[in-house]
């Protein structure tokens, strides 16, 4: 294994927390962002008890020039991004007849227009070194819909879309692009939810139980290494057979 220079937005996250650990594990450098400095520096000393010493930056995925700022913090802190994973995000969930301005677009700024604003800075370099990683934490709900959720189904879809396009203009480069479209899984976020709501969910999980992010974190980092030089393209869905897409 190369090590490499990666980035998870979102990094102190449920499944974000995984993946720093896989890629570090590989031997990665692993960096993400911040907002709230006094949250991050107790994740960084948790991360650091594990063995695990996280470059952090910090920067607001959904706005353009925070995030900019953040990308060059990190090249200049930490190295050139090789390896990318999109997965910071968020829901406002509402039915659509209810759903305002406000719901519509920091959804959509947060999952999809993140995805320019963290991706445009980096993949210039990437390009000029011939290697590069980007991978996408996309939704079961962008494959399929999902009732109340039209401003998350949209932008988790719209990801994919980033994805298929920027696999074709790099391909050449070295970068494969991919997506993970994960689905109901066991972090705070799903666990908050009524207990009652989650055993139906379960009920629809052919496997019979919520995923682990750390099985989220597997498949990313297997997207992320030279043997995977073929992969590009792909939309990877881990949802223990919620939704069969083909
Ligand atoms: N959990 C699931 O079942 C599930 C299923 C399918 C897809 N996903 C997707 O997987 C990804 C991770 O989800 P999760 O469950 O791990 O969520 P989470 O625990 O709520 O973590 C989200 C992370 O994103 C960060 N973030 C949110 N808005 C940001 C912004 N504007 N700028 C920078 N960072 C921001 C958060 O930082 P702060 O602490 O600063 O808010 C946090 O680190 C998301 O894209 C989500 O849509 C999750």
């Amino acid at each position: 294994m190369n090590p490499r220079t990666a980035l998870v937005t979102g990094g102190t996250g449920g499944i974000g927390t995984a993946i720093v650990r896989y890629l570090a594990r590989q031997g990665h450098r692993v960096a993400t962002n911040y907002r709230d400095e006094a949250r991050a520096q107790a994740w960084r000393a948790r991360m650091a008890a594990e063995g695990i010493d996280v470059c952090m930056v910090p920067g607001d995925v959904a706005d353009p020039g925070s995030a900019e700022a953040m990308i060059r913090a990190m090249e200049r802190d930490c190295g050139p991004v090789d390896i990318l994973v999109n997965n910071a995000g968020i829901t406002r969930d509402s039915t659509f007849h209810k759903m305002d301005y406000q719901q519509w677009s920091e959804v959509v700024n947060t999952n999809l227009n993140a995805c320019f604003n963290v991706t445009r800075p980096v993949i210039e370099g990437m390009r000029a070194r011939r290697w590069g990683r980007i991978v996408q934490i996309s939704s079961i709900n962008g494959q399929k819909g999902q009732y109340g959720q039209a401003n998350y189904a949209a932008a988790k879809a719209g990801m994919h879309g980033f994805t298929i396009s920027l696999a074709q203009e790099n391909a050449k480069f070295g970068i494969t692009v991919n997506t993970v479209s994960p689905g109901y899984v066991a972090t705070d976020m799903v666990m908050a939810v009524p207990e009652e709501v989650r055993e139906k969910i379960v009920a629809q999980i052919p496997i019979g139980r919520l995923g682990k992010p750390e099985e989220i974190a597997h498949a990313v980092a297997f997207f992320t290494t030279d043997e995977a030089s073929w992969i590009t393209g792909t939309n990877l869905a881990i949802n223990g057979g919620h939704y069969m897409g083909w």
